[in-house]
């Protein structure tokens, strides 16, 4: 399975703290049964001031470590980067890292906060959109707004953009609310990958697996195929050369 959605980098957000936390994180994830990640630390101005340079640095640290120990995975990186007006100057400046393609597009790994979808959302996207960037929406399953009304997901999905589900909410562990969301979502077809956002094998582990089944029971083997490996692939073909 390959994983386009996870905190693993040593010390640069809420997740590794540092570099054995980092591997601690790999290891679980290759019990869990993945193959690939791409790593997506958080950007998020003011709070996390990370930046290609910053990333690659965490990034080759946690490269050489994992070639040092000889662990069976491969990595690359990216960021999940906090929804501002700011992205557009990034666009522009060519200071985005994406986490693949999809359909000719680069795609931007997009989150919203947690408690609100901002003003403005939707435009954003479609200037992101002419400007040859398609924003994948991080879990939008625990979405205040969602959650509160579902019928801002289906607003957004009329706009050109992907959906990024979490893993363990599929299994309940954001509560019932992200899950019925997710659960709703899967089965309109408006899913395009399940992801871990792992941060910590304490309190968020990787369950891909564990997603995976979730899917599976609720709309088939070949749907959670897709999820889990064949959209991954598609979107970060060209980061694992
Ligand atoms: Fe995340």
């Amino acid at each position: 399975m390959i994983d386009l959605h996870c905190h693993i980098l040593p010390g640069i957000d809420d997740g590794a703290k540092d570099l054995d936390d980092s591997l601690a994180l790999i290891s679980a994830a290759i019990n869990n049964g993945i193959t690939h990640m791409v790593c997506t630390p958080h950007i998020q101005l003011g709070r996390f001031d990370n930046t290609i340079d910053t990333i690659s640095t965490a990034f080759e640290l946690l490269q050489q470590a994992v070639i040092a120990k000889d662990l069976n995975i491969k990595l690359a990186f990216a960021a999940e980067v906090r929804i501002c007006p700011e992205i557009m100057v990034l666009a522009k400046q060519a200071k985005l890292p994406f986490i693949g393609q999809w359909q000719g597009k680069n795609v931007l790994l997009l989150e919203l906060p947690h408690s609100h979808i901002p003003p403005g959302t939707e435009l954003l996207i479609k200037w992101l959109h002419k400007n040859n960037i398609i924003a994948m929406i991080a879990h939008p399953e625990r979405n205040r707004d969602i959650l509160a009304d579902y019928s801002k997901l289906k607003m957004l999905s009329r706009v050109n953009c992907l959906f990024q589900l979490t893993a363990s909410s599929l299994i309940g562990d954001f509560g019932e609310g992200p899950l019925q969301v997710a659960e709703k979502m899967l089965s309109e077809n408006l899913v395009t990958i399940i992801a871990t956002d792992t941060h910590s094998v304490k309190r968020r582990p990787p369950k891909l697996a564990q997603g995976r089944v979730a899917v599976v029971n609720l709309v088939g083997e070949e749907k959670a195929q897709q999820l889990v490996f064949d959209n991954p692939h598609l979107i970060s073909a060209s980061k694992f050369i």
